[in-house]
């Protein structure tokens, strides 16, 4: 039997860590360290930090080569099924070179492992196939956590449901029974065709990390800035992750 700890390391800052996360670290023989390509460079710049900050002295990193998804098309769920299966034959090899039965690896999942993470499932599908594994889960802070810490706004209203979405499942109009969106995922800068002049958005970008941007106010009048700041800042970095919380106005 193989362990695995999947740690949540939230989203940049290597303070965000939970003690439990850095414990679980420090007991790892080997941490699995993904490598999505020369887009993602920054993103494992930070893994890394992290790694020198937390990890024991000496503690043996493995890349694993990611794959990259191919092109949804009208078949979404079978092509991220493809991927998870590709991205899992990735890790049992890497878990039968590198990991002795008996041994402990570590996965570090950028934010929470429950938010929007696929590490879960495939540690589900490696088990479904027979490999003898045993996983325990570690959370961390997540952009949504981070996305209401720093506007200092609560993530629902009193007694209020607050939905959690992909840009792509965000239609024209918010549902008239929904008070509170989070939106991850949004590459194509959904919040500028969304409608409603009622509106009020959070936004976020590169939360917990030294390049963090906020913008907060009604939607109408400050979507164009968001957009604007958000090709500008994407054009200087590389890349950019952002989040953020809409609302109707009225009451907290
Ligand atoms: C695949 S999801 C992973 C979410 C992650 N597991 C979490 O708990 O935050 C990636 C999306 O999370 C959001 N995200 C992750 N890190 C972020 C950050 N540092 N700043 C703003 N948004 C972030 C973005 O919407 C991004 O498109």
């Amino acid at each position: 039997m193989r362990t695995i700890l999947v740690i949540g390391i939230g989203t940049g800052d290597p303070e965000h860590l939970t003690l439990q996360a850095i414990t679980a670290l420090r007991r790892a023989d080997v941490v699995y360290v993904p490598d999505k390509g020369a887009e993602k460079a920054a993103l494992r710049q930070v893994r890394e930090a992290i790694l020198a900050r937390h990890a024991a002295p000496g503690t043996r990193l493995v890349p694993v080569a990611i794959p990259r998804r191919a092109e949804a098309g009208s078949d979404y769920r079978g092509v991220v099924a493809d991927w998870h299966g590709a991205i899992a034959d990735r890790y049992a090899a890497a878990f039968a070179d590198t990991l002795p039965d008996g041994g402990t690896g570590a996965l570090l999942v950028w934010g929470d492992p429950a938010l929007y993470d696929s590490t879960l499932r495939i540690l589900e599908t490696l088990s479904g196939r027979g490999l003898a594994l045993d996983w325990q889960v570690f959370p961390g802070l997540s952009a949504v956590q981070l996305l209401c810490a720093r506007h200092r706004i609560p993530l629902n209203r009193i007694g209020k449901a607050v939905t959690i979405t992909p840009a792509r499942q965000l239609g024209p109009r918010l549902p008239d029974d929904t008070d509170t969106v989070v939106v991850v995922l949004d590459g194509d800068e959904t919040f500028l065709t969304l409608e409603g002049d009622d509106l009020e958005i959070f936004w976020g970008a590169y939360l917990g990390t030294p390049h963090e941007i906020l913008r907060a106010g009604p939607l109408h009048a400050i979507r164009d800035d968001i957009a604007a700041t958000r090709r500008t800042a994407r054009a200087a970095h590389g890349w950019i992750m952002d989040t953020y919380l809409i609302r109707r106005r009225g009451d907290e």
